[in-house]
């Protein structure tokens, strides 16, 4: 079974639906108001979880309710959670979410996420170093994430960074991840100055740029690559980005080579994407295997 650890944000979802957006100064009635459990780092975790890794988190919650509900939804999705702090002088995260016709915008909330310390990361060592991949975001100060990065890089051990949303950071970081998966927009945001084919190239089977339903992009070393998406219609994209990065992460440690990783991954966020919330939709293993697009040849047990 894949250990993986998922270092980042854990928070509550306020999603609200409409059929638009409002104007400034205007009010509007909307469709639903509805709080799933969200954050991308708890996201990640449960994408990999579903999908039987054997997961743990690092991360901080507040000493509130949310907080408190944030743990036991991880524990009941079989996640190690010794490793989650609860912090009393600072709210749970929270992310504020519109969907509009299936597509979301978000304001996010760090609270107690912004509480997760180079400490925290350097008393979890022990699960880092017993890991076959750890993964990370953005939604955790990068001090945190620096840490978590140059440790798994001094011991070989394999990082996915999900660089979401996007924030400057020191390029030789990526220099020391495996991979690093952000969409086109946050893609833009990092590498101003080069084209899309110019970055993949530049980090050839690292930079994995994801697109949504225009699918996935990489380069191999000799030629750009594109992994097609699979065609269904969303209810809600929340969390799409997520589920492909947990189950990338399954894949990749479960033996399957760069485009098998990036097809398993992308099936995932098609079955993610068909139910509404960051999470409900996450397929389980048997799900995947059950999907008409399931490929024997991935063979994940
Ligand atoms: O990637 C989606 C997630 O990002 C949501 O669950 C929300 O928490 C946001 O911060
Ligand atoms: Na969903």
């Amino acid at each position: 079974m894949s250990k993986i650890t998922v270092v980042g944000s854990l928070s509550t979802d306020f999603v609200v639906t409409a059929d638009k957006r409002p104007r400034v100064g205007e009010t509007i009635f909307g469709e639903n108001f509805t709080t799933t459990f969200g954050g991308k780092g708890a996201n990640q975790a449960v994408a990999a979880a579903r999908l039987g890794g054997q997961v743990s988190m690092i991360g901080t919650v507040g000493s509130d309710l949310f907080g408190k509900e944030i743990i036991i939804n991880l524990l009941n999705n079989q996640i190690n959670t010794t490793h989650v702090e609860t912090v009393t002088h600072i709210p749970s995260g929270s992310a504020h979410i519109t969907v509009v016709d299936g597509d979301n915008s978000i304001i996010y909330i760090p609270g107690a996420n912004d509480e997760v310390t180079k400490e925290q990361i350097i008393k979890a060592y022990p699960v880092i170093d017993s890991s076959d991949v750890v993964i990370i975001q953005n939604e955790t100060p990068l001090a945190a994430i620096e840490a978590v990065i140059q440790t798994c890089f001094e011991k070989g051990i394999k990082t996915i960074y999900n660089p979401a949303p996007a924030k400057k950071i020191n390029s030789a970081l990526i220099e020391q991840v495996a991979y690093f998966t952000p969409n086109e927009s946050e893609f833009k945001l990092l590498f101003p100055a080069l084209t899309l084919s110019e970055g993949m190239a530049k980090y050839p089977n690292k930079l994995i740029v994801t697109m949504g339903s225009k699918g996935v992009y990489f380069n191999d070393g000799e030629k750009e690559v594109h992994v097609d998406s699979y065609k269904v219609t969303p209810l809600d994209t929340t969390g799409a980005g997520d589920t492909f990065n947990g189950a990338f992460g399954i894949a990749l440690t479960a033996g399957l080579d760069m485009i098998k990783s990036i097809r398993f991954g992308n099936l995932a966020a098609a079955l993610s994407i068909q139910k509404f919330g960051a999470q409900i939709g996450m397929p389980t293993l048997i799900e995947m295997k059950e999907s008409e697009f399931y490929e024997k040849e991935w063979d994940i047990k």
